[in-house]
């Protein structure tokens, strides 16, 4: 084996996967973990979730035939570095629907920061949750659902699922193939001392850069041109005369009528 295939191997190898049934979330399940003195590196994965975590306290509809993951680390990195993990994900995942996607499919893209569209339609969403540990170490959940065979109806924004573009994986099988690009994800994040690389390979498969887009900040929105991101993943709106501001984080929304055609 090249030095390489061994390197990787042994990251493979620092991995542990654990294939629950039914579970509130299996983020909290990671966090319980976590307190229990859960030493990290451990994926685990449910067939169906009672209580699925979406983003701003949002459910997550989770019957069986979605994928429905977390990945728990210890101490992944220095705090200030963490900013960026969310796209170092969405580069995994990306590449992981890109493996079973037929070709043909429509555009696969990451929506900033971290939301995998299919045609523009969402069809996984990540959620990162953190918690301070007694013993002073720092828990980081990362949380993945797939849309494999249904996706919700009932979303302000539309929504995509994997077989609907004649991608026939079970979630079983597609969890091998984040498992491995979620392992080369990291290892190119590197605690954040890669996130360079990370958002050059970002960058390559963004959705609406040089579109007009608003973003839905916490007490306000703002409307400007996505100007790209810059080297930490952080958006950049132009906004003309008021120059360019930028988004450490928001929800992006597109102009309705899709692509400015120019
Ligand atoms: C979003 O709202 O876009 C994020 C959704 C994240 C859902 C996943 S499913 C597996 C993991 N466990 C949860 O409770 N939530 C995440």
């Amino acid at each position: 084996m090249s030095d390489y295939a061994t390197h990787r191997r042994k990251a493979l190898d620092a991995f542990r996967h654990l294939a629950l049934d039914e579970v509130d979330s299996t983020n909290q399940q990671c966090l319980i973990r976590a307190r229990e003195g859960d030493p990290g590196h451990l994926w685990l994965t449910a067939n169906r979730q009672t209580g699925g975590r979406g983003r701003r306290g949002r459910l997550w509809a989770s019957e069986p035939g979605n994928l429905y993951s977390s990945l728990l680390l210890i101490d992944p990195a220095p705090l200030a570095d963490l900013a960026s993990l969310p796209l170092a994900v969405a580069v995994a995942v990306h590449d992981a629907i890109s493996a079973v996607l037929p070709p043909g499919s429509p555009p696969l893209e990451i929506k900033w920061p971290n939301d995998v569209l299919i045609g523009r339609a969402k069809t996984s969403g990540i959620l990162l949750e953190a918690e301070r540990l007694l013993d002073g170490r720092h828990a980081l959940v990362i949380g993945i659902g797939v849309n494999i065979r249904f996706k919700p109806s009932e979303t302000p924004y539309p929504t995509a699922s994997l077989q609907e573009h004649g991608a026939s994986v079970t979630p079983d099988e597609f969890f091998s193939h984040l498992f491995i690009a979620m392992a080369d994800a990291l290892a190119l994040w590197d605690q954040g001392r890669g996130v360079a690389d990370v958002m050059r390979r970002w960058r390559h498969v963004a959705c609406g850069i040089g579109e007009k887009i608003t973003v839905n900040l916490p007490d306000r929105s703002i409307s400007g041109v996505f100007s790209g991101i810059d080297d930490k993943g952080i958006l950049l709106l132009d906004r003309g005369s008021l120059g360019i501001t930028p988004v450490a984080a928001g929800d992006v929304f597109f102009e309705p009528n899709g692509p400015r055609k120019e």
